[in-house]
């Protein structure tokens, strides 16, 4: 069974929304996930099923073959670590080194074992300097940094981050791109949510669109980002390479800059440099 699978599943908040409808998704061991969906169309509500901060009101959410609604929240986020949308729902630490600690403390792991984690956390997500700092004395963009050492730090075998892209500028998403790859270097399978396209296209291998509580299409990016259907329905645009090829009339399917580069001169026969 896949490590992560969502079957049939469905989700309504207290109050009687329905955020989530008859999704079925399954994630296998060091895949690299993206997820894309306009505001509302139930990517957060998703993926907090997929660590039980949330149990379906239909269907069911499997991680490592157990039935998460015959677990705790604790025990399924020893599986599967979650890096929330706000970093300020995540962080209460007065110090971004006892932010890191926590969770291994909480796991009771020994003190040299919880600084090694802390100082690998640290590391990976470049906070080495700022260990000392309040997180609130450092910007919204630092922050979310911040909560990605704090599940790095719980080496869970899935890590959840979600809009990690959101207001971060080009040495941020440089950043986060680093440590996905990091990531995955150690086996680990890694769900992101994001609204950046560009980012999408260039660095993962599978993308699931929603739109309106549910799963638009899931597939590979080259296939998601010409499918225009699909796009449409999700109101998602193509990403700035895909588009300008287009307009060009030359080969379908180019997502990334680099293949894009290639493509382009070879149509237009361009001298080489
Ligand atoms: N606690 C809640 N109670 C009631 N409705 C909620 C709650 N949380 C989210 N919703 C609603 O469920 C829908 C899906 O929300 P969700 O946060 O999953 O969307 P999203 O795709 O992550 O959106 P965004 O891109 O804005 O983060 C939205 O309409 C939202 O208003
Ligand atoms: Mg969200």
């Amino acid at each position: 069974m896949a490590l992560v699978s969502l079957k049939n599943v469905g989700f309504e908040y207290p109050g009687g929304f329905k955020a989530v409808e008859s999704v079925s998704i399954d994630i296998e061991r060091g895949e690299n996930v993206a997820i894309l969906g306009q505001n509302g169309a139930g990517k957060t509500t998703t993926v907090k099923l997929c660590n039980r901060l949330l149990c379906p009101t239909e269907g069911d959410v499997f991680v490592s073959g157990k039935n998460t609604r015959h677990y705790t929240t604790a025990q399924i986020s020893r599986i599967v670590g979650y890096v929330f949308q706000n970093p300020d729902d995540q962080i209460f630490h007065s110090s971004i080194e006892s932010e890191v600690e926590f969770g291994p403390r909480m796991m009771k792991l020994s003190e040299e074992e919880i600084r090694e984690r802390v100082n690998d956390a640290l590391t990976i997500s470049g906070l080495v300097r700022e260990r000392e700092e309040n997180p609130y004395n450092l910007p919204l963009s630092v922050r979310k940094f911040i909560t990605i050492a704090s599940i790095i730090a719980m080496n869970t075998d899935v890590i959840i981050l979600d809009e990690p892209t959101a207001g971060q500028d080009l040495a941020g998403n440089g950043r986060l791109q680093n440590i996905i790859s990091t990531l995955l270097e150690r086996g680990k399978t890694m769900i992101t949510i994001s609204h950046d396209m560009e980012f999408v296209a260039e660095n993962f291998s599978r993308v699931i669109v929603m739109a309106e509580r549910r799963v638009v299409i899931d597939g590979k990016p080259e296939d998601v980002f010409w499918d225009f259907k699909a796009l449409e329905k999700a109101r998602l645009m193509q990403p700035h390479v895909s588009r300008i090829c287009r307009r060009l009339g030359i080969a379908d399917h180019l997502i990334r800059l680099d293949d894009a580069v290639k493509a382009i001169m070879k149509h237009a026969a361009w001298p080489k440099k």
